[in-house]
């Protein structure tokens, strides 16, 4: 309806561009997410049309083109971008002054529109401010009037996402990074390798994909599980679609992290080879024996090792004593690493049981030749090895915080998930720290206290309302230890997410109260007024035809 009511607007007058110079706009106009740093409101509204053309300097061509082809698809109308004239009724600006490499302005007027900012980035993020001003309430597509100054609190704003467990195609990837992008975060935590399934093609190890991408069944129900679905599952990337993802994240200003879990969580690996287990010939054992029937068959017929079919923690890890499973892992990091233009690489390091390390005669000897105490300090033997090789290959290791075991890596960042405190103990010991704690960030807990109701979760219960009230600076800090903070994330496991309208539905809005923590000041919290803006957003998710948890909105928490 509104493409067929802008088609007749632009056969009106020529004082069209003036109708709303003298508007008076409401607070309730600019409900923007992640809430701004300072806003100044104003009298007046910018009017979309046909006429709107968009100027900025050749390098902005990306950015520009992205307004064009938004403002294009909400008025039904062509509108382009231009780098040869500077006269655009929206003009995109490179601005030095801007001290915050992401930060930006924004100044609307009734007949102008000046998006500023230090670099692309920030021009980017201004856009996605624009966007959610963008008010189709009147007979027009208009904008209300506003200066806002803009910038984020934390350099490091994640969504992480296990395709392992479950798998989701390329084309849902770059919605999931679409959604990144659209609430200004920045990082992008692929999950790429686990027990359940080997997802990225690594072409010096082809059985990985040949074998360890595919299980031959998945429990079903809640672990341990009432059966098996007795389905081969599986799938995985290949490196030009991985490259794919890579460039489409880039162009939206998203970094990608990939994750090669490491010593844990390990058996699809090992289902391919073998020799990276302490006990090559032992069979993988499936929890309660809830293993589908091919998977025994095959291993009854001699091939001991499969890909694990349930949730959960395994004995079955990466030898730490044998040097070829470093050779293997530095082959396959020395692949991953040139596909992802990141600074960091994510190497796991959690949950390893060390029941076969206490077992194995290599991992023991490994232990005595290195005058480690214990099998935790052959962890951290592990674990820097590791980190030797990435930061020789000019890239740094982003570890979950059992890395702190034993000793850290000199170089690493730590991931708190077990709650908080060891992204404290990590930065009191001057280490870069990123703060995703369980009871606040786990996207794969329940968000609704009435469960029954609920699609099947892992447990916990994780509301909006917690996600919002989070503080991922630790009060345990000192002010110099605090730069060490870099920011914040929320996992998202799949165990119990198997479809894509699922994921959304476990990300929407919890995701949307998280831009705010790691964006904006803490001063301008404010749980009534977030909620307000909230019910807008929930019109973007509608109009974006997204999967959401509707009931939070209706329902009390
Ligand atoms: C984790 O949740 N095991 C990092
Ligand atoms: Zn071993």
């Amino acid at each position: 309806m509104r493409i067929a009511f802008l088609m007749i607007v632009s056969f009106l007058t020529i004082s069209c561009s003036n109708k709303y110079k003298d508007t008076v706009n409401t607070a309730q106009e600019y409900p923007i997410i992640p809430k701004p740093l300072a806003m100044e409101i104003s009298t007046g509204k910018f009017l979309v049309d046909a006429k709107t053309k968009i100027s900025g300097e050749e390098s902005l061509e990306k950015e520009g083109t992205f307004l064009a082809e938004l403002l294009g698809a909400v008025s039904g109308e062509t509108i382009q971008f231009s780098s040869e004239e500077s006269n655009g009724d929206i003009l995109l600006k490179l601005d030095e002054t801007i001290e915050n490499e992401e930060g930006y302005e924004l100044l609307v007027t009734y007949n102008k529109i000046v998006i500023s900012g230090k670099t692309p980035k920030g021009i980017f993020y201004g856009i996605q401010t624009l966007r959610q001003l963008i008010n189709s309430d009147l007979e027009d597509l208009t904008i209300p009037a506003v200066t806002i100054k803009d910038n984020p609190r934390f350099v490091y704003r994640g969504m992480h996402l296990d395709v392992a467990r479950h798998f989701f195609p390329v084309e849902f990837i770059k919605k999931y990074i679409d959604l990144i992008a659209m609430h200004k975060m920045n990082t992008f935590h692929w999950h790429l390798t686990e027990d359940q399934g080997w997802r990225i093609e690594i072409k010096k190890y082809p059985k990985l994909t040949e074998i360890g991408a595919w299980r031959n069944g998945t429990i079903i129900g809640h672990h341990p599980g009432t059966g098996n679905t007795e389905t081969k599952y599986g799938g995985f990337y290949t490196q030009e679609e991985v490259k794919e993802v890579v460039k489409y994240a880039t162009e939206n200003h998203v970094t990608v992290i990939p994750e090669i879990e490491l010593p844990g969580h390990g058996s699809a690996a090992i289902a391919a080879y073998p020799f990276l287990s302490c006990f090559p010939n032992e069979p993988t054992k499936v929890t309660k024996d809830m293993g589908s029937k091919a998977g025994k068959e095959i291993q009854a017929n001699g091939t001991p090792k499969i890909v694990q079919e349930t949730w959960g923690v395994f004995d079955d890890v990466f030898c730490g004593g044998n040097e070829e499973t470093f050779h293997f892992l530095e082959n396959v990091l020395a692949e991953v690493m040139p596909l992802f233009p990141s600074e960091y690489i994510h190497i796991g390091g959690d949950e390893c049981p060390k029941g076969n390390w206490k077992k194995c005669p290599d991992c023991q000897k490994r232990i005595k030749d290195n005058n480690l105490k214990d099998e935790h300090e052959l962890q951290s033997y592990f674990i820097q090895r590791i980190e030797k090789f990435v930061n020789a290959n000019g890239k740094k290791i982003i570890g979950w915080d059992e890395i702190l075991e034993g000793g850290l890596a000199p170089n690493a960042t730590v991931m708190s998930w077990r709650g908080t405190e060891g992204g404290i103990v990590a930065a009191k010991q001057k280490h870069d720290v990123i703060m995703t704690p369980n009871h606040s960030l786990y996207f794969d807990h329940y968000q609704h206290k009435d469960k029954d109701n609920e699609p099947m979760a892992i447990g916990g219960l994780t509301t909006v309302e917690d996600v919002y009230n989070y503080e991922p600076m630790p009060t345990e800090l000192r002010a110099e230890e605090q730069k060490y903070v870099l920011g914040t994330q929320a996992n998202v496991w799949t165990e119990y997410i198997p479809t894509t309208t699922q994921v959304e539905y476990m990300i929407l809005p919890r995701m949307t109260a998280l831009s705010e923590i790691a964006w904006s000041q803490p001063a301008s919290k404010d749980w009534e007024d977030f909620s307000e803006r909230l019910k807008h957003f929930s019109e973007v998710y509608e109009e974006m035809g997204l999967n959401y948890a509707k009931h939070t909105f209706e329902r009390k928490q």
